[in-house]
């Protein structure tokens, strides 16, 4: 699948090679798949970099499953340095619809207006 190319200022370009093991749990431009591919979009590039080297080295291990640690384990330096700038280069918007479809508590918490929740 071709990256998505968005008419932003501040468009990083196409993902890094790298990426291409990310996006199906992440999404094509880091908007998240839904409860478990959480968005990681619009983060500062520093921030997921070194989330990223914690993980590959075995200091973070907060998620479930490990899957974080498996998919950094293969990640040089400079792939973490180019996934984390084109990262921080991507919008920082939600999920698409189709990943609302969960039903999440914290889906229907952003469909709804908080004046609008009983
Ligand atoms: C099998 C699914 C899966 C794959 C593949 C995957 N991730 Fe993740 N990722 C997750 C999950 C689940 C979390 C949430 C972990 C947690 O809550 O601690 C996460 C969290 C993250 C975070 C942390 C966000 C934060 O706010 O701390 C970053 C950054 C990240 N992933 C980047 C990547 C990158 C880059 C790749 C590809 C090299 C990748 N992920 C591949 C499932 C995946």
């Amino acid at each position: 699948m071709p990256a998505c190319r968005r008419p932003r200022a501040m468009s990083a370009g196409p993902a890094p090679a790298a990426y291409e093991g990310c996006v199906g749990c992440h999404g094509a431009n880091g908007e998240g798949v839904g409860a478990a591919g959480p968005a990681i979009a619009g983060q500062p590039a520093v921030y997921v970099a070194d989330q990223l080297r914690k993980w590959r080295q075995g200091a973070r291990r907060n998620d479930p499953r490990g899957v974080m640690q498996i998919a950094s384990a293969g990640l040089s330096d400079a792939e973490i340095a180019a996934l984390a700038a084109w990262l921080a280069a991507q919008s920082a918007a939600r999920a698409p619809a189709s990943a609302v479809a969960t039903g999440s508590p914290s889906d229907a918490a952003w469909e709804a207006p908080a004046a609008s929740r009983a």
